[in-house]
C-alpha cells in the first residue's frame, strides 16, 4: 500500500524529468542540425562560430566573415545565412516589396540633379558608398553627362545584318573577348521560346546574342529612345527607365530571362548625370528581381576584383559587394570569352589580375 502510494507520487516528477530530457534533446539538435527556411537556404545554426573561422580576401587583407558580417552587412540591412567562400550567402533582414522598389527608385530618379557630375563622393555618403571602408576608393573624374562627344546608341537598323555574324564579332562589338562571355552564357543556358529584358544597352549586340539562342521576344531597357529595324518590331521593342517604373506592375514577374553588360556598375555614381546613390546598383538588381518570374536567369556582366569604387567611373565588384548583388538569387556560374563552360566562382578567379585591375566576365544567376 505505502509502496504504491509513493509511485504514484513520483508520477509527475518522472514526467518533468522526461519533459526536461526530451526539450534538452530537441535543443542540441537543434544547435547542430542545419534548418531549413522556406526558400530552400540553409541556415546553419553554428555559423556563429563558422563566421569567426572563415576568411575572405580584401582591399584591406583577410577578413572575416564575422567582421563582415558585423561592420558591413548588418550595417546594411543583411546578414550572413551561409560563409560561403568567396561570396557568403546573405538574407535581407526587411525586403523591401516590389511597390517600395520602384516608388523609390522613381523618388530619387526626380530629385534635382547638379549641373556638372560631383568631383567627390559628398562627405556625409562616403561610409554607404565605401561600405564602410570594406571597399577601395581611387580617383577617375568622368564627366558623361555634359559631354557633346557622349556614346549614342548605334546598329539599330543592322539587326538583320548582326544576327548573321560570329560570336565573337557580336560580342567584341564593344566589349572585345569580354562580351563574348555573355553570348557563351546564353548559349550554355539556352533561351528558347523564353522572353527576356535587357538591362542598359546602346548597341543591339546583347539582345541579338539572346536571339541567336533562342530568345522568343526582348524588350531593352535604355535611357535613350532606340530606332529598332522595322523587321525586328515584333520581336524587339524598347521602353525608357521612368516609363517602365511608372508602370511596373505590367512587367511584375513577366520576364523568364534578364541580362546586363557593363551597365548597373554605373549606377549611382553620376557620371552620366544620373543621380548620386550609394546603392544605385543594388537597386537595379532588385527591380530586376522584381521582373523577374521566381527560377528567372539573371545574365550580368560587370568588372570583377576586389571591391572598390573608381569615382565616378564605374565599381568593381569584390566578394563584400557581390554578396548582396547576389541576395535573393542562386549562383549557376561565371562564363568568359574564350570558355562555353561554367566556372564556380573562386578567390583566384575574382582577383586573378590584382587588386586595382578588373575582369569583366558575365555571371549567370536564377531568382529563388
Ligand atoms: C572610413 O575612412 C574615413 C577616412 O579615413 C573615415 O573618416 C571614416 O570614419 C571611416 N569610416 C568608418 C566606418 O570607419
Ligand atoms: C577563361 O577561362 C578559362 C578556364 O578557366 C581559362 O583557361 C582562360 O584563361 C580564361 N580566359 C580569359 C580570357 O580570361
Ligand atoms: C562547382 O562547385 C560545385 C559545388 O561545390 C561542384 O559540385 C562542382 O564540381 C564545381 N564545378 C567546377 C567546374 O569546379
Amino acid at each position: 500500500m505505502y509502496k504504491q502510494i509513493c509511485s504514484i507520487r513520483l508520477y509527475p516528477v518522472i514526467l518533468i524529468v522526461m519533459v526536461f530530457i526530451m526539450t534538452a534533446t530537441l535543443y542540441i539538435q537543434n544547435e547542430i542540425r542545419p534548418s531549413y527556411i522556406s526558400s530552400g537556404i540553409r541556415i546553419n545554426k553554428l555559423s556563429e562560430l563558422n563566421l569567426k573561422e572563415v576568411y575572405v580576401k580584401t582591399y584591406k587583407g583577410l577578413v572575416s566573415m564575422d567582421e563582415l558580417n558585423n561592420n558591413v552587412y548588418k550595417k546594411f540591412g543583411y546578414e550572413i545565412v551561409e560563409p560561403t567562400l568567396p561570396v557568403p550567402i546573405l538574407r535581407m533582414i526587411e525586403e523591401p516589396t516590389c511597390e517600395e522598389v520602384f516608388s523609390n527608385w522613381q523618388t530619387i530618379s526626380e530629385q534635382p540633379q547638379p549641373e556638372y557630375p560631383p568631383k567627390q563622393i559628398p562627405v556625409e555618403q562616403q561610409n554607404e558608398f565605401l561600405l564602410n571602408n570594406y571597399s577601395a576608393l581611387y580617383p577617375w573624374y568622368v564627366n558623361d553627362k555634359n559631354s557633346k562627344k557622349g556614346e549614342k546608341p548605334r546598329n539599330w537598323d543592322k539587326l538583320s545584318e548582326m544576327i548573321n555574324w560570329p560570336k565573337n564579332k557580336l560580342g567584341g562589338l564593344a566589349y572585345g573577348t569580354d562580351g563574348v562571355s555573355m553570348y557563351n552564357a546564353m548559349k550554355f543556358h539556352r533561351l528558347d521560346e523564353k522572353n527576356g529584358v535587357v538591362i542598359g544597352s546602346m548597341q543591339p549586340w546583347v539582345e541579338i546574342s539572346a536571339l541567336v539562342n533562342g530568345a522568343a521576344k526582348i524588350l531593352t531597357v535604355e535611357y535613350n529612345e532606340l530606332d529598332i529595324q522595322d523587321e525586328f518590331q515584333y520581336r524587339m521593342s524598347s521602353i525608357l527607365p521612368i516609363e517602365l517604373v511608372k508602370d511596373w506592375q505590367v512587367y511584375e514577374s513577366k520576364f523568364d530571362f534578364a541580362a546586363s553588360f557593363s551597365s548597373i556598375e554605373h549606377s549611382g555614381l553620376g557620371r552620366y548625370g544620373d543621380p548620386i546613390d550609394p546603392i544605385g546598383d543594388i537597386r537595379e538588381v532588385l527591380k530586376i528581381k522584381c521582373m523577374l518570374k521566381q527560377g528567372g536567369l539573371l545574365f550580368i556582366g560587370f568588372p570583377l576584383g576586389t571591391d572598390a569604387i573608381y569615382y565616378n567611373a564605374h565599381r568593381i565588384y569584390g566578394a563584400v559587394r557581390l554578396a548582396m548583388l547576389f541576395n535573393g538569387f542562386e549562383f549557376l556560374g561565371i562564363f568568359n570569352g574564350s570558355s562555353e563552360m561554367p566556372k564556380n566562382l573562386t578567390s583566384e578567379r575574382l582577383q586573378s589580375k590584382g587588386d586595382l585591375k578588373f575582369s569583366q566576365n558575365t555571371i549567370v544567376l536564377r531568382k529563388l
